[in-house]
């Protein structure tokens, strides 16, 4: 079958063996005889390069649990599943606070902690309290506590020592109901809501902020193939970008460490003149040169060669090795 309707890429690539399990229990079943096969959840962070060999599984287990409530706060648990922007909106209808930042982000929450999601100041490992897995080896159940889980920027467990060794199946999250912590720090958050004469916002409104900022800025993968950000902000020392900063003034930088800056990757791209610019069906976004995006008809292996030429270009003007976020699947 052909996988373009299962990664937000819209990448055409083919898999003789497909199979969609809904229940914990059906994957523990499958994994006892199958022990090589590639995961899919929402495929909003994979760029698909070549047909796959293996049996492709599809996590598609939903449903969503109150764990425990008390008067400030609620803990559930969300099957892997499920959609992240439709829980996102269920929350802000049910008035749980602390995921509202987070609006608009594609893909499913089995796959959110894997790179730590996070946007407009909030990442997601700051209400996640548990991840449940299925460990591959043993097919036995093994949860991981939020420390456990090694979260960093765009980073956690799951990416390094764990990877390939568990199946996510469920996230646990504790989610406020009220004295809500609302992020507002990002600029363009505050411009919307000074805009919209609102002084006092409700998770709703910092919700309807973020989903009209993303809308103005990240193409919509239901029309235009993306994975969101392709590559990580780099992190560079201080002295490193005052160095930079004496050829390029205007560089933009955010705190990290006593000794440490990180640059927006946009601003990079931009500078090194890829923004807007299209070759065959893989292009850079025009509002955003951290997306790389594809018009139709691109195979993985032509955006991925466009993402090799835009690290090329920047280790030669900047001397920065630009990581790729996404997952490049080869
Ligand atoms: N910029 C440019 N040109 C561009 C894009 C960005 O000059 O084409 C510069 C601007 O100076 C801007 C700065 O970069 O002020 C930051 O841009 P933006 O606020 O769009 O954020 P970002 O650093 O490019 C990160 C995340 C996004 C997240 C936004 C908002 C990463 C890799 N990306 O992007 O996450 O939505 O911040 O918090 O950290 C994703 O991971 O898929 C994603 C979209």
């Amino acid at each position: 079958i052909s996988l373009q309707k299962y990664n937000t890429f819209g990448i055409e690539v083919f898999a003789k063996r497909f199979v969609s399990v809904t229940s914990f229990y059906e994957l523990q079943q499958l994994i006892q005889t199958e022990k090589d096969f590639f995961l899919i959840s929402g495929g909003s962070n994979m760029l698909l390069t070549a047909d796959i060999h293996k049996l492709v599984v599809h996590i598609d287990i939903k449903g969503i649990s109150i764990d425990r409530e008390t008067e400030d706060s609620v803990h559930l648990t969300v099957n892997a599943g499920e959609d992240w922007h439709e829980f996102v909106l269920w929350c802000i209808d049910q008035n749980y606070g602390g995921l509202e930042n987070l609006s608009l982000i594609p893909g499913n929450v089995g796959t959110c902690p894997i790179q730590n999601i996070g946007a407009y100041g909030v990442e997601v490992k700051n209400t996640i309290t548990k991840v449940e897995t299925l460990e591959i080896a043993s097919g036995k159940r093994i949860s991981f506590s939020n420390s456990a889980c090694k979260f960093q920027y765009r980073d956690s467990i799951f990416k390094n020592e764990a990877k390939g060794h568990y199946i996510l199946t469920s996230v646990s999250f504790k989610l406020t109901k009220k004295g809500y912590q609302i992020n507002t720090s990002y600029g363009a958050i505050e411009t919307y809501l000074e805009e919209h004469g609102i002084s006092n916002p409700s998770i709703k409104d910092v919700s309807d902020a973020v989903i009209f900022i993303r809308k103005s800025k990240l193409p919509d993968p239901k029309e235009i193939g993306n994975s969101g950000s392709f590559f990580k902000n780099p992190v560079i020392s201080k002295i490193e970008f005052e160095e930079l900063q004496t050829k390029h003034p205007t560089i933009p930088s955010y705190p990290v460490s006593e000794s440490e800056v990180k640059v927006p990757a946009g601003w990079l791209i931009e500078q090194a003149g890829f923004k807007g610019q299209r070759y065959g069906d893989a292009g850079v976004h025009s509002k955003q040169a951290l997306v790389l995006i594809n018009y139709g008809n691109a195979s993985g292996k032509e955006i991925y060669e466009l993402a090799q030429k835009i690290q090329t270009s920047i280790k030669t003007l900047f001397n920065i090795s630009l990581d790729i976020e996404v997952n490049v699947i080869q």
